[in-house]
């Protein structure tokens, strides 16, 4: 059976370059990069190069990069690490948003339950958020901000350099989770005035389980970790020196070839937004749609028109051998809508059933005209029309 993966925005293979890039390092340059003989030595060469990389790319020095296990790692030391930090000037209030990936809800929970004030804004009907309203909920004991760059569900992206201004001109740190970003979208942190950011290697072709954090120069942050002092006493424990090698490789890759995938992927969204809305009047388009990524196309069922559980039609397409991925999480034996498509004001029911097509390197447009078939195949199967 043909196998359509359309869901790059969860994860994307390994790049063979970055493979291959970081072979050396699982095999014979395998050192401690802590131990001060050669093959030591060696791998802490790598690792301050693989820093130089992707410092360059996000605008910052490389002694402002600190790497971690992940993306959701990176969210939690920057918001948790600041968070504990900031209490020693009496700030005990930080804002986030409604549409954040769970590694910022979550630490923000976690927080709240400790005594820390939470405010969570709202988002427009495209999933942006108003820098207006990040200035309206600022209080004197604001002591971070934290807004995602682009959203995982719906592609949406946010002005960051307005709500970076912002928090400039109040003196509070800002923090932005910038994992869909990456490779996509050129980052500047000091054009954009971001203090802290989370990035992780596995959206752009690079190896699971590395992730970074930048950390502006002259900011504390509480560690999470304790024990050695690797990463200039920021992160401790030994560091993975091929997934960092893979990490710079896959960022150098993406960035050379940004503009053109970004173009590419555009004209397939094009494509396969407009092929789905002539087929289907019943469908809503999920995000911004301008400001937004080019490779997610994000699409509710209008729960007044026709009945489609969402669930159903995911897992009907992967028996066709379609991978999407559905606007739904299924929590504990119950599927959850999604807290993004909520926020943006979908009704319970459309926010089900809704379903998020992701495309990459890979993807052709063979590839989205047989997942449309499939799509079609399966909508006459279990859609039931309301009018
Ligand atoms: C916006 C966003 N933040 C954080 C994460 C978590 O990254 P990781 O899987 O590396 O922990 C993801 C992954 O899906 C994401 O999309």
């Amino acid at each position: 059976m043909r196998r359509i993966y359309l869901d790059y925005t969860a994860t994307t293979p390994l790049d063979p370059q970055v493979f291959e890039a970081m072979k050396p390092y699982f095999l014979e340059k395998f050192g401690n990069p802590s131990s001060i003989h050669k093959f030591g030595q060696e791998a802490k060469a790598a690792i301050e190069e693989s820093r130089t990389i992707i410092a360059k790319h996000i605008g910052a020095q490389p002694a402002e990069v600190v790497f971690v296990s992940s993306g959701t790692e990176s969210d939690n030391y920057a918001i948790k690490g600041a968070a504990l930090k900031m209490r020693e000037a009496g700030k005990t209030h930080i804002i986030t948003t409604k549409i954040e990936h769970q590694a910022v809800l979550e630490t923000c929970d976690n927080l709240a339950e400790h005594g820390v004030t939470i405010t969570f804004l709202n988002v427009d009907k495209d999933g942006i958020v108003d820098p207006e309203n990040v200035r309206q909920a600022i209080t004197p004991k604001t002591g971070l901000i934290s807004v995602m760059f682009a959203n995982n569900e719906v592609g949406s992206i946010n002005p960051i350099s307005e709500i970076g201004a912002i928090a400039k001109e109040n003196k509070i740190l800002f923090h932005t989770d910038a994992v869909q970003a990456l490779g996509k979208i050129k980052i500047d942190v000091n054009e954009l005035n971001i203090d802290l950011l989370s990035v992780t290697a596995h959206k752009l072709y690079g190896p699971k389980g590395i992730g970074a954090i930048y950390v502006r120069k002259g900011v504390e942050l509480e560690k999470l970790l304790h024990g050695g002092g690797q990463e200039r006493g920021k992160r401790a424990s030994t560091e993975s020196t091929p997934l960092i090698v893979g990490f710079a490789k896959a960022t150098e890759i993406a960035s050379n070839i940004m503009e053109q995938e970004w173009v590419r992927l555009a004209d397939l969204k094009l494509y396969l937004k407009s092929k789905i809305e002539n087929k289907y009047p019943f469908v809503i388009f999920n995000g911004h749609p301008k400001q937004s990524l080019s490779n997610i196309l994000n699409v509710s069922f209008d729960s007044s028109r026709i009945n489609i559980d969402g669930e159903a039609l995911i897992l009907s397409m992967d028996l066709e051998g379609v991978a999407i991925t559905s606007g739904s999480a299924c929590t504990s034996g119950s599927v959850k809508p999604s807290h993004v498509l909520l926020a943006m004001g979908r009704d319970v029911e459309t926010a089900k059933a809704s379903i998020r097509f992701s495309m990459g390197r890979s993807t052709t447009i063979e590839d989205l005209d047989y997942a449309l078939n499939i799509l079609e195949k399966v909508i006459a199967r279990i859609g039931k029309r309301n009018k």
